[in-house]
C-alpha cells in the first residue's frame, strides 16, 4: 500500500506565536482518526518548537528548504546536519517559489537531492509546469525534462523516502486548481516515468501528491484519483479548520 499524505507548507507565514497557535489547533484536530499521514512545514526559526509540540501527536515536521552543501561559508543557508540536530529529517526541495525567486536550477536541485539521499533525509520533491507550457501543450515535456535533469540521475532511489509533489505553477496561490483529470493524467505520467527509469516496485510504491490551490471543497475529487496520493497544501494549511477538512477528504 502506498502512503497517503497531506502536508501543509506554511511558506513565509506566521511568526512564533502564530505558529504555536496554529500547530496547537492542528494537533487538537488531528486527535480524530485520519486516513493519511500529516506533515507541517513551518519556517526555519520555529521548526524545533513545532517539532517538540508535535511529539505528543503523529504529525511530522519538515523544513521548507535545505542547503546544497554540508557546511562552510554559505551565509544564510541551513544544512542537513543542522536540521538533523533538531530532529528534522524531512525537507521540501524544488518548490517553484525557490526555482523562480531564488533561481534554483536543476543542477543545484540535483545537488540538494544527492545530499539529502546521502544524509538519509525524506524528500518532498516538487515539479510542475508554468502556464505558458500548459497552454502550449508542453506540460508533459517540461515535467519529463525536470525529472531527467534531476531525480532520475540518482540511482539508489528509495520510494519510502521520496514523495513526489506535482505542483503546476499556474495553480499555486491562484485559486485555479487543476481539474481532477488533469492531475490524474500527470500523476500517471510521472508514475510511468518512474517505472521506465527504475522499476515497477519503485513506481507502484511511490507516493505522488498534488499541490496548487487545494481547498476543502476541491480536495475530495482530486484525492479520489487513483494516482493522487494526497496533497501539498499552501494557503489552506494556514487555517486549522480548512486543513483538517482537507485531511478528512482523503
Ligand atoms: P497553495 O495551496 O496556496 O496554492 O500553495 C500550494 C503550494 O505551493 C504548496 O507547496
Amino acid at each position: 500500500m502506498r502512503r497517503k499524505i497531506v502536508a501543509g507548507n506554511w511558506k513565509m507565514n506566521n511568526n512564533f506565536n502564530q505558529s504555536m497557535e496554529l500547530i496547537d489547533l492542528i494537533i487538537k484536530n488531528s486527535k480524530k482518526e485520519s486516513k493519511c499521514e500529516i506533515y507541517v512545514s513551518p519556517a526555519y526559526p520555529f521548526l524545533k518548537d513545532v517539532r517538540i509540540r508535535c511529539s505528543s501527536s503523529d504529525i511530522k515536521v519538515m523544513a521548507q528548504n535545505v542547503s546544497h552543501t554540508n557546511h562552510g561559508a554559505f551565509t544564510g543557508d541551513v544544512s542537513c546536519n543542522m536540521l538533523q540536530s533538531i530532529g528534522v529529517n524531512s525537507v521540501i526541495i524544488g518548490h517553484s517559489e525557490r526555482r523562480t525567486f531564488f533561481k534554483e536550477t536543476d543542477e543545484l536541485l540535483l545537488n540538494k537531492l544527492e545530499l539529502c539521499v546521502e544524509n538519509d533525509f525524506e524528500i518532498f520533491y516538487c515539479i510542475g509546469e508554468n502556464l505558458e507550457a500548459r497552454k502550449s501543450n508542453r506540460a508533459y515535456q517540461v515535467i519529463e525534462t525536470q525529472l531527467n535533469n534531476t531525480i532520475f540521475n540518482i540511482s539508489n532511489i528509495n520510494p519510502k523516502k521520496l514523495v513526489m509533489a506535482y505542483e503546476p505553477v499556474w495553480a499555486i496561490g491562484t485559486g485555479l486548481t487543476a481539474k481532477p483529470i488533469e492531475a490524474q493524467e500527470m500523476h500517471h505520467f510521472i508514475r510511468e516515468k518512474f517505472k521506465n527509469n527504475y522499476n515497477n516496485d519503485v513506481s507502484s510504491n511511490l507516493t505522488i501528491i498534488y499541490g496548487g490551490s487545494v481547498k476543502p471543497d476541491s480536495a475530495k475529487d482530486i484525492f479520489l484519483q487513483p494516482d493522487v496520493d494526497g496533497g501539498l497544501i499552501g494557503g489552506a494549511s494556514l487555517n486549522s479548520n480548512d486543513f483538517s477538512d482537507i485531511i478528512n477528504s482523503i
